[in-house]
């Protein structure tokens, strides 16, 4: 397979059994099958072709950190989107239309707009991963509430037929943690964001007041995944997990952060099933004293 696969994504670019954890956050995940990392959008869609003739699943990883990879790791093609390019498609008096590829670093982005004195994504600032990821999962900040998809004008996406189609804001269906491509898995090439155009101060004022809480609030430079749980109707999970003594409990390697009763932290090393006993506890702590069952925000693939 490695040999078809190297026909169509060029000459030692694909791998075999590649270990994914340390191209995730939380650093724990078993091996793919086939590694590819995707640099241009001709890459994306060449390993959409591939996965298509060979009939290998398709998993497009981007910043890794909302993702909980099986120990037993992902059968088929996993392709990790490296593919960063941006380009303004439309300069007005007041505003930008910018368009960017879904590899793209949402931190970088945010501080290269915010450095053009571009508004809309300085909530996002500090947010890891990608501008793909960001999407999928609507990403979010709720000092004021803003969600990655907010700005959106137009995505260009490979569509379950292999084509590449164009599609506006209302086909994502943005909602809290969701946008249509968690039901679709249509890969995403690029989104084209709308900014307004304001002081750069200003907007340098916003980005830098949304790292500060954000890093007074989460934990920073630890394994984790971000938050674990959805919100229930816009109650902090987090706070029900603190509320219920449970930060700094342990499993294993895996602990409720003391900073945020949401964040897990792997310690490094630990045992998926340490983390499973971790999770086990948790839930049934908040079901028993809230009667609530809690989903995972964390995708687990
Ligand atoms: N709180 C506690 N204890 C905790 C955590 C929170 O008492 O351990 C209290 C806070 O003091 C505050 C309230 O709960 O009064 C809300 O806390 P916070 O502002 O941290 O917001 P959150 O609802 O816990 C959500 C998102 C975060 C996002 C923050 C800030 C979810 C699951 N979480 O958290 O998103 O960064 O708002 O905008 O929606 C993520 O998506 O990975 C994530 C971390």
């Amino acid at each position: 397979m490695i040999a078809q696969l190297t026909n169509i994504l060029g000459t030692n670019r694909v791998k075999a059994n590649v270990v994914l954890a340390p191209y995730t956050s939380f650093k724990l995940g078993g091996p793919a099958e086939y590694y590819f990392e995707a640099l241009t959008r001709n890459d994306l869609v060449k390993a959409y072709e591939a996965s298509q003739r060979y009939g290998l699943k398709l998993t497009i990883l981007g910043g890794g950190s909302n993702v909980m990879i099986a120990q037993k790791g992902i059968a088929g093609l996993v392709v990790r989107n490296l593919y960063k390019e941006k380009e303004i498609l439309d300069d007005q008096n007041n505003a930008v239309v910018l368009r960017v590829s879904s590899g793209y670093p949402v931190t970088s982005l945010v501080y290269e707009t915010v450095d053009a004195g571009f508004s809309g994504l300085e909530y996002h600032l500090g947010l890891p991963g990608t501008v793909g990821g960001a999407i999928y999962m609507n990403s979010k900040w709720t000092k004021p509430v803003a969600y990655v998809g907010d700005q959106v004008v137009e995505a260009e996406l490979i569509g379950s037929d292999g084509t590449v189609k164009t599609v506006n804001q209302a086909y994502f269906q943005f909602a809290y943690d969701f946008s249509i491509l968690q039901k679709t898995h249509e890969i995403l090439l690029t989104v084209a964001f709308r900014l307004k155009k304001e002081s750069k101060e200003e907007v340098k004022k916003r980005a830098e007041e949304t790292l500060k809480q954000r890093k007074n609030t989460q934990p920073f430079g630890v394994f984790s995944s971000g938050c674990f749980f959805k919100n229930l109707n816009g109650k902090s999970v987090g706070q029900l997990i603190d509320e219920l003594g449970l930060k700094g409990f342990s499993v294993g390697n895996f602990s409720v952060s003391d900073k945020h009763g949401n964040f897990i932290i792997h310690k490094g090393d630990g045992k998926r099933e340490d983390l499973e006993q971790l999770l086990s506890v948790i839930k049934s702590k908040v079901k028993a004293e809230y009667g609530v069952e809690l989903e995972e925000e964390v995708v687990f693939i």
